[in-house]
């Protein structure tokens, strides 16, 4: 219908006056949209003007009626829709889609007040009115229900988040590393600090890391010192055996890092050992080796005496000269503990015969390494007089670190 007003008005009837005069004097503020405003509305047979209209804009105003009794209908209508709708929304998003549809300039109640004009001027005050009660309630009614909302999903948060404070608590007891795992952590800490990497091999090796590349090929009596644990044959075919010390990850890392290098490799080693209180079949060491040119015997005392000061603290350490296969010369280490010389560590240079197998010119490249076992530097660090007591879980011992 309002589409058919602005045909009419479209159909050039501009000295039209408006009908009755202006809709805004009972409208309280509640403007319909601008078309209809003072425009040739009058289509009811109540007002039809007696203007000559050419000939298709009289047909098309024909269907363009409305009585006072309809309009205010439709806002009865409304209301009751209004507030069911609303009522029923869920959530503010929804209650701001009503808000547009019901009173956006494009809404329900626009729609209304647009037709409005079509009525004779005295009818007009009393749909603008029961209109603008209308809004005012719709607009009320929204702002109710969005309240409602709001603090309905506040207590629901509220209620999710409820912490009970009377709960009781579980206890659990905080933890602690094991003193054999802080013992290594400590020795790698302090070649970190002297600019070393951590490098890792693992336990199960090959008879050639173990002992061939290590200078200690078969038949050779070293092997006799390190007997171990043998498996069965690997994919391969080749032997494979628990690694009897953390030495091969010497020859692993160097093979796929060219030097120089500056490494510790810790980590868990076997032998076919009796257990006793100072020997146990599974034990831990700490390997080290530097690679690179120019080292020389020198730097071998320097590393290991820093270290061990660092670790033991300021106490006099001396080198014994010793027999390892893949370092020349070897030496034992020996630390003065509490009155006696302890042995700690065994080390030397790294024997050319070593980095020649993995294709290093020695009169390039010369270095030195170390190996410890990390027990000893734990028993002596804490007084502990027998291994066992490192590996039987004991809580009364444990709980002492
Ligand atoms: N691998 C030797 C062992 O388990 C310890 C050792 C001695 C390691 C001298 C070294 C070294 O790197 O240079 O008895």
């Amino acid at each position: 219908m309002r589409s058919e007003g602005r045909t009419l008005r479209g159909a050039a009837l501009p000295e039209w006056p408006p009908p009755g005069g202006s809709n805004r004097d009972g409208s309280h503020g509640c403007e319909p949209p601008e078309e209809d405003t003072g425009g040739p509305a009058a289509t009811t047979g109540a007002a039809l003007p007696t203007v000559a209209l050419p000939p298709s804009a009289v047909t098309t105003a024909v269907s363009a009626t409305i009585t006072l009794q309809q309009l205010t209908d439709q806002l009865q209508a409304l209301e009751t829709e209004a507030a069911a709708a609303i009522g029923a929304a869920a959530d503010p998003a929804e209650l701001e889609q009503l808000r547009v549809d019901l009173l956006g300039k494009k809404g329900r109640l626009s729609g209304v007040l647009g037709a409005m004009g079509r009525l004779p001027g005295e009818e007009r005050p009393q749909v603008g009115q029961r209109a603008n009660v209308l809004k005012e309630q719709v607009q009320s009614l929204l702002g109710e229900r969005l309240h409602q909302l709001q603090s309905s999903a506040l207590a629901d948060r509220i209620a999710r988040e409820t912490l009970d404070v009377t709960a009781p608590c579980r206890y659990v007891p905080p933890g602690h590393r094991h003193p054999l795992q802080a013992t290594v952590e400590e020795i790698l800490d302090i070649f970190a600090g002297l600019g070393y990497r951590v490098s890792e091999g693992p336990e199960v090796e090959s008879d050639h890391y173990n002992f061939t590349a290590l200078n200690i090929p078969p038949h050779h009596p070293a092997r006799d010192m390190q007997d171990t644990f043998y498996l069965a044959p690997g994919a391969d075919g080749g032997e494979r055996l628990l690694r009897t010390h953390t030495s091969p990850v010497q020859i692993r890392h160097l093979e796929a890092n060219p030097p120089p290098v500056r490494i510790v490799a810790p980590g868990r080693v076997y032998r076919r050992d009796a257990v006793d209180a100072t020997h146990s079949p599974v034990f831990h060491q700490v390997e080290v080796l530097a690679l690179d040119e120019g080292l020389d015997f020198s730097h071998l005392r320097g590393t290991v005496t820093t270290f061990l000061q660092r670790f033991f603290g300021d106490l006099p350490v001396r080198f014994r000269a010793s027999y390892f296969p893949f370092t020349e010369p070897s030496a034992e280490v020996d630390v003065r503990w509490r009155g006696r010389w302890l042995e700690v560590m065994g080390c030397g240079m790294v024997d050319p015969a070593v980095l020649e197998g993995l294709g290093i010119d020695p009169e390039r490249w010369s270095g030195f390494a170390a190996g410890l076992g990390v027990e000893r530097f734990c028993m002596v660090r804490h007084g502990i007089d027998d291994i066992r007591r490192l590996y039987t879980s004991d809580l009364r011992f444990l709980e002492q670190f």
